[in-house]
C-alpha cells in the first residue's frame, strides 16, 4: 500500500485570491465575519486580503480595515499579498505575519499583472523581502504561470527555474508554484517537481492550483507522492486572477479536505466549519460556489 503523508498543511486563500475577482464587492463587515469564522476552522495560515493598488483590484480596497479588524487567533498565520514598499507599508499598518510576494515565469503575465517586466521585478520584490524580514516576517514567493500562460502557452520549467533561483536568491522563506489558469496535468506536475526538487527542499514547496478543468485534485495526488504536503485551497473553489482571463477558482478547500481525511491525512481541520463558512461566503454572493463537496452536503450535487 503507498504511503501518504501523515499531516498536511493548507494555507486558505478564499478572502484574497478567493474575492479578488469578484464583481460583488463584499462589505467589510461580512470579509471580517467570514475571516473570523475561517480563523476557527483549525486552518493554519489565511491569506486574508492584498495590499495592492485598489484601482487594480476594487474588491480587496478595504484590506487596511479588514487587517485591523479581524480577530486574531494565536494559532493562524494571517498573510497578505504585497508587490512593492507602499503595500508593505500598508500591511504592516493593518498587520501581518507573512507577506506574499508575487511575479509570473510568463514575461506577458508579468506585465500585464503587475506593469512590469520580470528584471524590473526583481528588485521591487527583493526591497519588500529585505524590509519584512526586517520586521521579522516570513516571505513566501508566488510563482504564477508555472505550466501555462494565458497569453504565451507552454512554459518551459527553465522558464521558472530563472524566477524561482532569485526569489531564493533574495530570501524568500518558502515558494508557492502557481497553475494560474488550472489548465496543469500530472505529467507536468511531475517534470517541474523534478527540477524544483533538485534545489530546494519539498517542505518549503507550496502547489496552488487552480481548477479549470478539473485537474486539481490530480494535480495534488501527484504532489503528494512527490512527499509535497503544503496547498495552497480556497473555500467553495472561489477564486481567479483577473489578468489570466479564463481561469477558474482555486481548488476548493472542501474538496481537498474530503480527499485529504479520505486517505486518512491529517489537517486539523474541521470539515463542518469549512462547510459552513462556504455557505456564509456563498449567500453574500448570492451565487453558487463550484466546491462538488458543499454541494453534496447542500444537496444540490
Ligand atoms: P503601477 O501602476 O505600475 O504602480 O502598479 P506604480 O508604482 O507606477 O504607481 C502608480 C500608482 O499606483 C501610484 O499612485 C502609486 O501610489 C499607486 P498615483 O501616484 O498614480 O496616485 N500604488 C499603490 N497604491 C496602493 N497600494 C500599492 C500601490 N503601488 C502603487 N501597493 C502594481 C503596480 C503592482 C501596484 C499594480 O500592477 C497592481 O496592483 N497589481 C496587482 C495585480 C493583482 O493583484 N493581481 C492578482 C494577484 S496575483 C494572482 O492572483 C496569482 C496568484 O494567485 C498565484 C497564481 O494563481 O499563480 C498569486
Ligand atoms: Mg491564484
Amino acid at each position: 500500500m503507498r504511503k501518504w503523508p501523515g499531516i498536511v498543511e493548507l494555507k486558505e486563500v478564499g478572502p484574497r485570491d478567493g474575492l479578488q475577482n469578484e464583481k460583488q464587492f463584499i462589505s467589510t463587515d461580512d470579509k471580517v465575519v467570514w475571516i473570523d469564522m475561517l480563523s476557527n476552522t483549525g486552518i493554519r495560515e489565511i491569506e486574508y486580503s492584498s495590499f495592492v493598488n485598489p484601482k487594480w483590484i476594487p474588491a480587496l480596497a478595504d484590506a487596511k480595515e479588514v487587517g485591523k479588524r479581524i480577530k486574531r487567533n494565536p494559532d493562524v498565520s494571517y498573510s497578505a499579498l504585497v508587490p512593492n514598499i507602499i503595500g508593505l507599508e500598508n500591511a504592516l499598518e493593518a498587520g501581518i505575519d507573512g507577506a506574499s510576494v508575487f511575479m509570473s515565469a510568463s514575461e506577458t503575465h508579468n506585465r500585464k499583472n503587475i506593469n512590469k517586466s520580470i528584471n524590473e521585478t526583481y528588485p521591487i520584490l527583493k526591497q519588500v523581502i529585505t524590509e519584512a524580514k526586517k520586521e521579522r516576517k516570513k516571505v513566501t514567493g508566488y510563482v504564477s504561470t508555472v505550466f501555462d500562460c494565458p497569453f504565451e502557452g507552454r512554459i518551459n520549467p527553465n522558464q521558472v527555474m530563472r524566477v524561482f533561483d532569485q526569489l531564493i536568491a533574495n530570501g524568500v522563506d518558502d515558494i508557492s508554484l502557481g497553475d494560474t489558469i488550472g489548465s496543469a496535468v500530472p505529467s507536468q506536475v511531475e517534470m517541474l517537481l523534478d527540477e524544483i526538487l533538485k534545489r530546494f527542499p519539498k517542505e518549503k514547496i507550496i502547489m496552488h492550483f487552480h481548477d479549470t478543468r478539473g485537474m486539481a485534485i490530480a494535480n495534488i495526488m501527484t504532489s503528494l507522492q512527490y512527499g509535497i504536503t503544503r496547498f495552497d485551497t480556497s473555500i467553495g473553489g472561489l477564486g481567479g486572477c483577473p489578468y489570466a482571463p479564463g481561469a477558474a477558482g482555486n481548488v476548493a478547500t472542501n474538496d481537498v479536505l474530503y480527499l485529504l481525511h479520505g486517505l486518512g491525512i491529517r489537517t486539523g481541520v474541521q470539515d463542518n466549519k469549512i462547510q459552513e463558512a462556504s455557505m456564509f461566503i456563498q449567500n453574500k454572493l448570492e451565487k453558487k460556489l463550484p466546491s462538488r463537496s458543499l454541494a453534496y452536503i447542500e444537496g444540490t450535487a
